[in-house]
This record gives C-alpha cells, structure tokens and sequence, in this order.
C-alpha cells in the first residue's frame, strides 16, 4: 500500500465515547491540530478531552436528531474547517431476522446508514475548502461478508459500503477522498453477551480496540480505499465476492452453533 504524506487533520469523530471511537481518537489526536469528538453520553466524551488536551472540543447529540447534525456542522466552522471525517458511531443487534423488532432494523439503518450519509453530506463544503480530505466511514467485515443473525447491521454496512464507494467515484473528481474501513469482531460493548458467547464458541478471533485503532492509523496513512482487519476475514471476503458458494458451505456448518446463542 503507498504511503501519503503525513498530514494534520482537523478532523470530526463519531462514536468518540465508544470502545473504537476512543482507541480512535487517541491515536488521532498527537496528529490532529483540532478535533471533534461526537456522542450521546458526555462522560466519556469530557473524560477524552481532558485527557487528550485543548485541541479536542465535544458535540454531545443524537446523530439521528438534525439539531445534532446543526451542532456538529456550527462547531466545525468554528474550529477553522475539517479535512477528515470518521463516521465511527453505530449500534448492533444480533436477533434471528424473522422476529427481529422493525425498530430495531430502522435504528440501525438510520445510525449506520443514513446518518453516516446525511452528515457527510453536511459536511462537504467545509471538506470542499480542505487542500486535500478525507472521509472515512467505519463499516464491518458483515457488511462485506453477510452472516447469520446480523441481516439488519450487515445490511446497514454493506449500504454504508455501498454510499462510500459510489461518493468516492461521485467526488474522484475532487480532493476528497472516501473510503471504508471494515474491523471484524472486536472486544467492546456494542457486542452483547450473546454473541460474546457465540464468538467464543465458533472461536472467533477478536481484536482489541486499540488493535483497531493502529490498523486505523495505518490505514488513514496509506492509499488504499477500502481495508478489512484480520488475513482470514480478508480471505473470507475475497471468497464471498469470487466463490460465494465456498462461505456458504463454512457458514451453514456453523448454523447450530449459531443458532444456539441467536436471540429469538
Ligand atoms: N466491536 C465490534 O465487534 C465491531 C466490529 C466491526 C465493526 N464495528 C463498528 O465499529 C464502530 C464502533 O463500534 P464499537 O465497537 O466501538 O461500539 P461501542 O463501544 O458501542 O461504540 C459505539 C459508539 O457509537 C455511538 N453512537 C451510537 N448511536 C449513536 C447515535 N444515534 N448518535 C450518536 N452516537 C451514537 C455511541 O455513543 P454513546 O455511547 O454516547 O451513546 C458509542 O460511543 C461501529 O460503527 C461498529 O458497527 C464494531
């Protein structure tokens, strides 16, 4: 992978008070001449701050609230303008699909999907003014590679893979840049105990978050435009898009497995 040349960011972090968010932001910050960080909970979020020092400023909101976009977009003004966008914030459900609540499927649509979309969106004139941006949405190996008991969250990033890829050609006539980075199973809350379980059961690897955040920082400082965490996971997805029938067979023989930590 080619290397670009070492840039400051004044960046906008989503998901900053989560476990990958956090790893994310430390790692961001020594490089980061301001940065946004976004939430809903502030005690992570005034935590990290007074951690990481003055250059860190907070938006606390509900990314699915337009007044949250408002605040984002009125204190990236405010710190000068934005040459990074890391739309990290997301939920997860596994359930069993066919008594999933409708819900839950739009809340996850809506915080890994849409709103990923509607703030880049917000966004773009302020990346426009940067001499060179980024934006790069924080997607998963199951929007790559779709996995039983997670039909709604693949679907919400395999769409966010979808939006990053399309706005990347959309934009290739621009300085910014939109790429997708897939982490697979990594130890942090969003993951229930259930499928906590399941990993340790099918023998899942799992990353730390801080794991998560170096491959990050490697990735932001190369040229590819898409990455995936983990060489069997990066198999695995090269064999979905060639072979899909090959996955098919691997994941139907860990079906009872599956089934049974799957929520019903
Ligand atoms: N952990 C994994 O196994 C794994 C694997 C692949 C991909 N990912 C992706 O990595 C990203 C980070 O996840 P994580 O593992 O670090 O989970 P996490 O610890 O639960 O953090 C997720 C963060 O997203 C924020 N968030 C969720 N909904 C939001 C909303 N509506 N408005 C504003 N903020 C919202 C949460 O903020 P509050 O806490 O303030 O509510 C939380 O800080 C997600 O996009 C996830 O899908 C995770």
């Amino acid at each position: 992978m080619g290397r670009r040349t070492p840039q400051r960011y004044r960046a906008v972090l989503t998901g900053a008070g989560g476990g990958i968010g956090s790893a994310i932001a430390r790692r961001l910050a020594p490089q980061a001449d301001a940065l946004l960080l976004v939430g809903r909970q502030p005690a992570p979020l005034a935590a990290l701050r007074a951690e990481l020092g003055p250059q860190v400023q907070v938006v606390c909101g509900d990314l699915t609230a337009p007044t949250t976009l408002d605040a984002i977009e009125q204190a990236a003004r405010a710190m000068g303008g934005v040459n990074l966008l890391v739309n990290n914030a997301g939920i997860s459900q596994f359930h069993s699909f066919e008594t999933q609540a409708p819900e839950a499927m739009r809340a996850m649509l809506d915080t890994n999907l849409l709103a990923p979309m509607l703030l880049t969106r917000r966004l773009l004139p302020l990346l426009h003014q940067a001499p060179a941006a980024q934006v790069v949405n924080i997607g998963s190996v199951f929007g790559l590679l779709g996995y039983p008991g997670f039909a709604a969250y693949g679907a919400s990033k395999a769409g966010l893979k979808g939006f990053s890829q399309a706005l990347r050609r959309e934009l290739s006539d621009s300085a910014i840049e939109v790429r997708y980075f897939a982490p697979r199973a990594t130890r942090t809350s969003i993951n229930s105990s259930a499928v906590n379980a399941m990993n340790s059961a099918l023998g899942t690897a799992e990353d730390s978050p801080e794991a998560v955040a170096d491959a990050f920082a490697d990735f932001l400082a190369g040229t590819a435009w898409q990455a995936t965490m983990g060489r069997k996971e990066s198999f695995f997805v090269m064999l979905n898009r060639l072979l899909p029938s090959l996955p098919d067979d691997a994941i139907r023989k860990q079906l009872a497995v599956i089934r049974q930590y799957l929520p019903k």
